[in-house]
């Protein structure tokens, strides 16, 4: 059954508390990437102008309230003024920032309000509370709005106060861009045209077992990249030299391999060197080849075309996690020629996981080129895990 969205809902006049995710990079005050700030627009655009008094609650970075002083850093690091000074320049309704998360300069900040007026709390994690779900919290905030719209996406796979508390308490709907994620992920995953095809890369194999495990299950082909594939050599008996390696999960490797026979494909050749910060020999090699002493950064060319090859005629390809250290140029041609094959995949839906995939498609120029970027890094990896996630489970069915 589909979720009710924002158009399921009256807003005229309603107070509409609205959890958005503007957990956005800020470094000295500056905000380095408002991709999440542009992405709520639509929803916060359509509630201002349908009249309803929009009430935004996100949280920014993380705050440790076990320890008093590092808490006291986190909220100075973590304060949400600069996002509400963005936000202003984007929106044309008035943005009050209320730089606390209860209390009376909040309530009488929403006790002002007009329709069309937009404010903006400070931090939810300013609230040890938060993280927690506590249900006191939650029912505070509930108790400022009318209406409740998830429209984090990067958050709806955390059980907190303001992404699942608040929304037991109201009727509640998903934004246009929950929406947006779940129809895509939803196309992708739930109801693939086939063949579907899965690229998987990133450092770690541990933190992967879940997607690996639920794609073997439903995708035709699932592709292993990044600095995980050196876990599989290992499984597989060759040398891996210095490359990142979990010695912990070489069984759990061994299994997913015998479990995915054909379906399973590994790099066969790899970008090694002889240091990772200051390399003076960068040489291919053949995957069972990896010298001792040199590490692998990146997969080569031959697996390039491998990979070419696997991905041609799919209708559908998944990708989540880059397939070497792309942060360095040296190491970005295996990530950057997968954005170009997937780019130019004919008649296929291409999705994108958010984090590190979503940035080196970005850092790379390849932005506009799939069919979907997800916005939730934690998020879209827990959708391709098969799991629900609680920030969606929550909200009203149409
Ligand atoms: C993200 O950046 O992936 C989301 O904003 C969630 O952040 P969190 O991992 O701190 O909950």
């Amino acid at each position: 059954m589909a979720k009710k969205t924002v158009k399921d809902l009256d807003v005229k006049g309603k107070r509409v508390l609205v959890r958005v995710d503007f957990n956005v990079p800020i470094k000295e005050g500056v905000i380095t990437d408002d991709n999440r700030i542009q992405a709520a627009l639509p929803t916060i655009n359509y509630l201002t102008e349908n009249g309803a008094k929009v009430i935004l609650l996100s949280h920014l970075g993380k705050i440790d309230h076990k320890d008093p002083e590092k808490c006291e850093a986190g909220k100075k690091k973590n304060n949400m003024a600069p996002v509400a000074a963005r936000l202003q320049e984007l929106v044309s309704s008035k943005v009050t920032f209320v730089p606390v998360t209860r209390g009376e300069e909040l309530e009488k900040a929403v006790a002002e309000m007009n329709e069309g007026d937009i404010v903006l709390m400070q931090n939810t994690r300013y609230e040890k509370g938060e993280s927690k779900n506590d249900p006191e919290l939650a029912a505070y905030w509930a108790g400022l709005g009318d209406l409740f719209v998830s429209d984090a996406f990067g958050s709806v796979h955390r059980a907190h106060a303001s992404t699942v508390g608040i929304a037991t308490h109201l009727p509640s709907a998903c934004g246009f861009l929950v929406q947006k994620e779940l129809e895509n992920l939803g196309a992708a995953i739930d109801n693939p045209n086939r063949p579907l095809v899965a690229i998987l890369g990133g450092a770690k194999v541990s933190d992967k077992i879940a997607v690996i495990d639920n794609l073997l299950n439903i995708a035709d082909k699932v592709i292993i990249g990044g600095g995980m594939a050196y876990t599989f050599f290992k499984a597989k008996g060759y040398n891996v030299g210095t490359s990142l390696l979990e010695e912990d999960k070489v069984e759990m490797a061994k299994e997913f391999m015998e479990r995915g026979k054909d379906k399973l494909v590994l790099p066969i050749d790899t970008v090694v060197a002889n240091d990772f910060s200051n390399p003076t020999d960068i040489k291919t090699v053949d995957s069972d080849k990896i010298p001792d002493g040199y590490m692998g950064l990146d997969i080569g060319e031959k697996t390039v075309e491998l990979f070419a090859k696997e991905l041609q005629g799919c209708k559908t390809a998944v990708w989540n996690g880059p397939m070497g250290v792309f942060e360095d140029p040296r190491f970005a041609k295996g990530t950057e020629a997968v954005c170009k094959i997937l780019s130019e995949l004919p008649d296929a839906m291409t999705v994108i996981g958010g984090g590190d995939s979503a940035s080196a498609a970005k850092k790379l120029g390849y932005k506009d080129k799939f069919t979907h970027i997800s916005t939730g890094g934690g998020a879209s990896l827990e959708y391709m895990e098969g799991k629900e996630l609680p920030g969606i489970a929550i909200i009203e069915e149409k």
